[in-house]
């Protein structure tokens, strides 16, 4: 009922505006004021944890996703090797598995039964299970060793949104604890991110205070075919998921690519007016992939390409092949996710309704897939 919508058009347009407010709880009561982790939910032994050497993400859809994004910051803060896998493929390719590998299941609903054949399998084969889930009690948590709730509550939109940031933000904790545990040389660094996270609910709002824009671009494209993302290092997957929004909710052509892989082959198909997403990293700290997205989106609009450029408020280098430019404040780079999808949310939220769709339930697919 339009009450249950909270005035919103749909579920998804509540659900995209209740963001920061899952993001800020999935935060609290987690971190304390000296910027220590207190995941007492994670309750696999401290030694068990010093002693992982590997670590395997298994998700499924906009979940699996979360997963490709937090192996940059496992790797990178923990320096312990991280895998992630499509749960539906993990099982069937014989995967090196044993007691000192750490799954981390991430599932909004706990009830996908492609990830949980794939955590079953990995229990059997005498790995630890670390769930991340948005539904209090589902089976995934329930049959994993331990748990750490998303706090987006109840969604109800078939495409995901406020459980998929609050995954990332729960990735990020469950990186920085290990860290933590694992007493990584960077040890200081982790208060620095700490209050970087709680800041970052404040800028999502910000994101949503200048969304007019993306709606108005998503109408004039209502006509399109197809629509190409862009992105590198955790923009690659953040790419990938506004390619999936837009395939699930306007039932359009989205592919999702490397950057860096458009010369290997993707630039074959920019043609004249082919709307390009590319989210390009921060211009401070990584400024060598920076000046190489740069170069990529001049490359693709000589041939044609209509630039939508999602930048850094301040990164000025960019501008001017940007057709389109859509701003979002400036975080870590790590963080950057977390503020650079939500704008890809609602480009395809507002395109799939131009276009007559209805966006909380598109056609043929399910909330939650309880089959193989
Ligand atoms: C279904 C939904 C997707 C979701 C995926 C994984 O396919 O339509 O939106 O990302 O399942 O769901 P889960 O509940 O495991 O996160």
């Amino acid at each position: 009922s339009a009450a249950e919508k909270g005035g919103y058009a749909s579920f998804m347009l509540k659900e995209i505006a209740e963001q920061p407010r899952a993001v800020a709880d999935t935060l609290l009561g987690r971190v304390d004021a000296e910027g220590v982790l207190t995941l007492d939910e994670v309750r696999i032994p401290d030694a068990v944890l010093r002693e992982a050497d590997k670590v395997v993400i298994i998700a499924c859809g906009t979940a699996f996703h979360a997963g490709l994004i937090a192996k940059y910051a496992i790797e990178h803060w923990t320096r312990l090797p991280c895998e992630v896998e499509l749960a539906s493929e993990f099982r069937y390719r014989d995967p090196i598995l044993d007691p000192r590998t750490l799954v981390v299941a991430i599932s909004q609903s706990g009830e996908t039964m492609d990830t949980l054949m794939a955590l079953r399998h990995a229990r059997e084969q005498g790995a630890r299970v670390l769930a991340i889930c948005n539904t209090n009690g589902s089976t995934i948590p329930r049959e994993s060793d331990a748990v750490l709730y998303t706090h987006a509550g109840p969604e109800v939109a078939v495409a995901s949104t406020k459980a998929f940031l609050t995954q990332l933000v729960a990735c990020y904790l469950v990186a920085l604890y290990l860290a933590q545990r694992r007493d990584a040389k960077w040890g200081d660094e982790i208060g620095d991110v700490v209050r970087d996270l709680a800041r970052v609910p404040d800028a999502i709002e910000r994101v949503l205070a200048d969304m007019e824009p993306v709606r108005d671009l998503a109408r004039s494209l209502k006509e399109k075919e197809t629509v190409l993302f862009l992105g590198r290092h955790v923009g690659y997957p953040v790419a990938l998921e506004g390619a999936l929004k837009l395939k699930e909710l306007a039932y359009m052509h989205a592919e999702g690519f490397a950057a860096g892989e458009l010369k290997h082959g993707p630039i074959a198909l920019v043609e004249d007016d082919l709307p390009v997403v590319v989210v390009v990293p921060s211009p401070r700290g990584r400024s060598v992939l920076h000046g190489k997205i740069v170069s990529n989106i001049q490359e693709i609009r000589a041939r044609g390409a209509r630039t939508i450029v999602i930048a850094e408020e301040g990164d000025e280098e960019v501008a001017p092949y940007a057709d389109h430019l859509i701003r979002i404040p400036v975080v870590p780079t790590l963080l950057q996710p977390l503020v650079a999808t939500v704008p890809l949310q609602v480009f395809a939220c507002e395109l799939a309704t131009a276009r007559g769709n209805e966006v909380d339930q598109p056609r043929n697919l399910a909330k939650s897939v309880t089959v193989e």
